[in-house]
């Protein structure tokens, strides 16, 4: 079935079944791997977009939910001015390690800053309680928000 997904300030035509997972219309569809798999079932945060602005788990969004929202991908975070100051807090604290959770942080980060531009400790934990990271990224991730915050 044809759908346009509004994504990254471009709209794209793709013909999948209904019931298909954003994140893998995201994929394998529009090839903007930067979003992550992790574990399908919205427990991890990897598969982490922006819809409209809020952080969501595109493995349990189906396509057919989007309607005419704006996902935005890590693909074009950057080019936000909360998702730039994020990226560049993300590098000068060097967050990252494996990388493989960090789409999703770095998502979840910037939806939390662009709605509460200084966010507590307690904001910070609540926002960003549902990315996971097996490298155990969370106190630089903190920092990390925290000097974008400032
Ligand atoms: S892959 Fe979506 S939350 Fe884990
Ligand atoms: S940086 Fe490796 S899982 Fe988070």
């Amino acid at each position: 079935m044809p759908f346009t997904i509004k994504m990254n300030g471009n709209a794209h035509s793709v013909d999948v079944d209904g019931d298909t997972p954003l994140l893998w219309v995201l994929r394998d569809v529009l090839g903007m791997t930067g979003t992550k798999f992790g574990c399908g079932v919205a427990l991890c945060g990897a598969c982490t977009v922006h819809v409209d602005g809020v952080a969501t788990r595109s493995c349990i969004t189906p396509v057919d939910s989007i309607g005419t929202s704006q996902i935005t991908t890590i693909e074009a975070i950057g080019a936000t001015s909360v998702g730039a100051k994020i990226q560049r807090a993300w590098l000068d604290r060097e967050v990252v390690q494996c990388g493989y959770c960090q789409s999703g942080q770095i998502m979840s980060a910037s939806a939390l800053l662009a709605t509460n531009a200084h966010p507590t400790d307690s904001d910070i934990d609540a926002a960003m309680s549902g990315n996971i990271c097996r490298c155990g990224t969370y106190v630089r991730v903190r920092a990390a928000i925290k000097a974008a915050s400032k």
